[in-house]
C-alpha cells in the first residue's frame, strides 16, 4: 500500500500558513510531497489534500454513505443554525437536499434572468463617474439585492427596508476576517452587551429571524399569493412522506442560503472585473461577442455565449473562491487512488491545486479562456462548485448572476481599473478574495456599435 507523506513543520507554523498564505502553502506542499498529502494544523484533526482528477472522481462518485461532510462544518453552526444543509449528514441530508432544490433547477433560475439584469442596470446607473470605488463593494450591493428578491421574494415595503442592512451587517460580520475569527471562536462566544462583537452578531441574527418568521406566516396565511421565489418554494415543498420543512428549517437554510450565495458570488465578480479589465485582448473579445446580439437580447441568450462562459469559467478556475470543497470523513475504511484510509480519515479534494496542474491547464498561471474554447473538462478537471453529493446547489443560480451582471455592466459602461498594480488574492474568511477589493473607475457610459450579424462570433468546440 503506497504511503502518503505530509508537511514536517510545526503544526502551529502549518495553522500559520494555512490562514495567512494559503495558496502559497498549498503549492509548497504539493511540490514537495506530490498531489495527495497530509497536512496537521493546530487545534484541527489530520487530513489529507488530494487534488489529482482520479482521486476527487474516487471521492464524488462513491456511495454517499461512504463520506461524512457536515459533521466537518460544525464550525459555522452558530451562523447558519442547526438546521442547515451544510451540516447535515446521511438521509437527513438527502432529504433537506431533495427539499431544498426546486428553487434550483436550471429551468427555475431561467426565471430570475431578467431581474438579475434589472437589478445590475439600476445599480450601476447609481455609480458616480470618475471616482475610484472598489468592485467588491459594489458587487456584494449587486448581490445582496439579488438574493434578497430571488431567495426572500422581497424588493419592497418595511421588511424589506429593514432587511437589507441587518443582513448588510450580519455578512459583513462574518467576512471580516478579524471578527470572524473572534464569532468563530468559541471561548469568545460571551454576550457582554450590544456594542460586543458576539452581543452585536447575536442581536443582529434574533432581529433577522424575527423578520423571516414574519415574512413565513404572512406568506402560510395568503397561500394564494405566493411567488416566485426561492422561500414561496420552500413553503410549498414536500418530502416523501408529505411533511413540509418546519419553521426552524425555513429559518436556518434561508441563512444557509444568504451566506451561501452572497459573498461567493460578489467575489467571484470582482475577480471577473479584474481580469477583463487588466487584459485588453480579453476585453476586446468579449465585447465584441456581448455586441453581435441585440441590446434587447434575450437574457438567456446572453448567458449562452460561449467566450462570456469562458471568461467566468477562467475566473473560477484560475483563484477559485473556494479553495476547497468540503472535507470528506471516511465513515468505514476506503481506498482512493491506491492509498488506504481508516474510519475516521478526512479527505479534502483540492480545488485550487486541481485547478493549478500543468498537465490540464498548461501555463496555469495565465488567464486564458481560450482553454475552456479548446477543451472539454470534467467535473473532476474543474470543480468551482465541488462534487458529489454535496454539489454547490447554487451553481446554475451562482453562473447566471456571473455572466448577466458582467453583460448588463460591460455593454452599458466604459470601466478602467484605479491602478496597474496587480491584485493578489487574499483570504477573507473561509474564501479566497483580491486583497484590495479591486478599485476601478467609472469612466462614462458606452455607446454601443451596431450589431454586425446576429449570430455569436465565437463557437464552442
Ligand atoms: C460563485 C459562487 C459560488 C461558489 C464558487 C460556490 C462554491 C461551493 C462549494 C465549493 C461548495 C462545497 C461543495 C463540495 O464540498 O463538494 C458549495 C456548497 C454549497 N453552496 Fe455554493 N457556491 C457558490 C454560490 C452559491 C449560491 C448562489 C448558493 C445558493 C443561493 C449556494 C449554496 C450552496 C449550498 C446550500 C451548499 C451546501 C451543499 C450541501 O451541503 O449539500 N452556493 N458551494
Amino acid at each position: 500500500m503506497k504511503q502518503i507523506e505530509g508537511s514536517k513543520i510545526l503544526p502551529a507554523i502549518q495553522l500559520y500558513h494555512w490562514i495567512m498564505n494559503p495558496l502559497g502553502f498549498l503549492e509548497e506542499c504539493v511540490q514537495k510531497y506530490g498531489d495527495t498529502f497530509n497536512l496537521n494544523l493546530l487545534g484541527f484533526p489530520p487530513f489529507t489534500i488530494v487534488s489529482h482528477p482520479q482521486a476527487n472522481q474516487e471521492i464524488f462518485s462513491v456511495d454517499s454513505r461512504q463520506f461524512d461532510a457536515g459533521r466537518g462544518n460544525g464550525l459555522i453552526r452558530v451562523l447558519v443554525g442547526d438546521n442547515s444543509l451544510f451540516l447535515m449528514d446521511g438521509d437527513r441530508h438527502k432529504r433537506e437536499r431533495k427539499l431544498l432544490m426546486p428553487p434550483f433547477h436550471g429551468e427555475k433560475v431561467k426565471s430570475y434572468a431578467q431581474t438579475i439584469c434589472d437589478i445590475a442596470a439600476v445599480a450601476a446607473s447609481q455609480w458616480q463617474t470618475r471616482q475610484p470605488f472598489k468592485a467588491q463593494k459594489a458587487m456584494q450591493d449587486i448581490t445582496l439585492e439579488i438574493i434578497l428578491h430571488v431567495v426572500f421574494g422581497l424588493s419592497e415595503g418595511e421588511r424589506y427596508q429593514k432587511m437589507k442592512p441587518l443582513i448588510a451587517n450580519l455578512l459583513d460580520m462574518v467576512g471580516a476576517p478579524l471578527r470572524a475569527s473572534v464569532l468563530f471562536l468559541p471561548i469568545l462566544q460571551q454576550d457582554w452587551g450590544a456594542w460586543s462583537p458576539w452581543g452585536q452578531f447575536v442581536r443582529c441574527r434574533q432581529t433577522i429571524y424575527d423578520l423571516l418568521q414574519a415574512e413565513i406566516e404572512e406568506r402560510r396565511s395568503q397561500p394564494d399569493s405566493n411567488g416566485n421565489d426561492v422561500l414561496s418554494l420552500m413553503l410549498s415543498a414536500r418530502d416523501e412522506d408529505g411533511q413540509p420543512m418546519t419553521d426552524a428549517e425555513l429559518k436556518d437554510e434561508m441563512i444557509t442560503l444568504l451566506t451561501a450565495g452572497h459573498e461567493t458570488t460578489a467575489t467571484s465578480l470582482s475577480w471577473a472585473f479584474y481580469w477583463i479589465e487588466k487584459l485588453p485582448k480579453v476585453k476586446e473579445k468579449l465585447l465584441q461577442e456581448l455586441d453581435s446580439l441585440p441590446e434587447n437580447a434575450d437574457p438567456l441568450e446572453v448567458s449562452r455565449l460561449p467566450y462570456l462562459t469562458a471568461v467566468c469559467s477562467e475566473t473560477l478556475r484560475i483563484y477559485p473562491v473556494a479553495i476547497i470543497a468540503f472535507p470528506r470523513i471516511a465513515r468505514s475504511s476506503v481506498e482512493i487512488m491506491g492509498y488506504h484510509f481508516d474510519t475516521e480519515a478526512m479527505l479534502v479534494p483540492c480545488i485550487y491545486l486541481t485547478h493549478q496542474r500543468e498537465d490540464l491547464y498548461p501555463e496555469p498561471k495565465k488567464f486564458r479562456p481560450e482553454r475552456f474554447l479548446e477543451r472539454q473538462y470534467t467535473p473532476n478537471e474543474f470543480l468551482p462548485f465541488g462534487g458529489g453529493n454535496r454539489r454547490c446547489i447554487g451553481y446554475v443560480l451562482a453562473l447566471l448572476k456571473m455572466k448577466l451582471v458582467l453583460a448588463t455592466i460591460l455593454t452599458k459602461y466604459e470601466l478602467t481599473l484605479a491602478s496597474d498594480r496587480p491584485v493578489v488574492p487574499r483570504r477573507r474568511g473561509g474564501t479566497i478574495a483580491p486583497h484590495n477589493g479591486v478599485p476601478i473607475i467609472l469612466k462614462g457610459k458606452r455607446s454601443r456599435p451596431q450589431p454586425a450579424k446576429t449570430e455569436p462570433i465565437f463557437s464552442q468546440t
